[in-house]
């Protein structure tokens, strides 16, 4: 078995094929020998995966902002302590579907202003930054057809529309940007194949 402890994710818009990529990804380091730990947030470890269906089902208006935010990072902080850095620990590789680039964009960006908010509280409970995203980017026409063809209580967010992805898309981007130094953009607008070869390519340039 190959040590080479690793945390990557996976961000973008809600259907632009990140959990089909994640797991694409986790087979093809297991086929390369590597110990890989297939996790996704929110959720990721028993009490987050509680705190999941608090924040993605029910009323839009169920939470505000500002709650939102603590609840996603109190599902996070869970599911550092308890699933990603005991298996950082371990010489494993972590692959997680989205983490707190999801946060700065979904809290910080959507509903209204609050980035240092989640700035300031990512500094506080979280301060672990993965070592590769891999934003998967696309036309947020294509991610909401996809996204809403699969049957799922989980649509909160979803239900924001297409103009909302637009901005989440143009976000994504920005925060590419200024976190360059571990972002990389895929396009994920062609087959689940020829986005997983790219994904691939550059999870194994990072390993080596
Ligand atoms: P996300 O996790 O980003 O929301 P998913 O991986 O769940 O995206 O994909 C959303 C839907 O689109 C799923 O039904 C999936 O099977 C399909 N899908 C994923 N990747 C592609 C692709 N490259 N081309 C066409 N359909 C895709
Ligand atoms: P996810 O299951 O990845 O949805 P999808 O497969 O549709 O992309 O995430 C569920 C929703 O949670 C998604 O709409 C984005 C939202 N979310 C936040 O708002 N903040 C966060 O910190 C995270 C991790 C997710």
């Amino acid at each position: 078995m190959k040590h080479g402890a690793m945390f990557i994710t996976f961000e973008g818009i809600d259907g632009s094929g990140k959990s089909t990529q994640a797991r694409l990804l986790a087979n093809a380091l297991r086929t390369e020998g590597y110990d890989v730990v297939l996790t996704r947030e929110p959720g990721g470890s028993p009490g987050a995966e509680e705190i999941r269906s608090l924040v993605l089902e029910g009323d839009p208006d169920r939470w505000s902002a500002e709650t939102e935010i603590l609840l996603f990072t109190a599902a996070r902080r869970d599911h550092l302590e308890r699933t990603i850095l005991p298996a950082l620990a371990m010489g494993k590789v972590v692959v997680c579907d989205r983490f707190a680039d999801s946060t700065r964009m979904y809290q910080g960006l959507s509903r209204g202003d609050l980035r240092d908010v989640v700035d300031q509280l990512h500094a506080l409970m979280i301060g672990r930054e993965p070592d590769l995203t891999l934003l998967i980017d696309m036309d947020p026409a294509l991610g909401l057809t996809r996204a809403k063809s699969r049957q799922t209580s989980e649509e909160r967010f979803e239900d924001f529309g297409q103009a909302l992805q637009e901005q989440m898309r143009a976000g994504f981007l920005a925060l590419a940007d200024e976190f360059a130094n571990r972002f990389r953009i895929v396009d994920g607008g062609r087959s689940p194949d020829a986005v997983a070869q790219d994904v691939t390519r550059i999870a194994l340039e990072h390993m080596a």
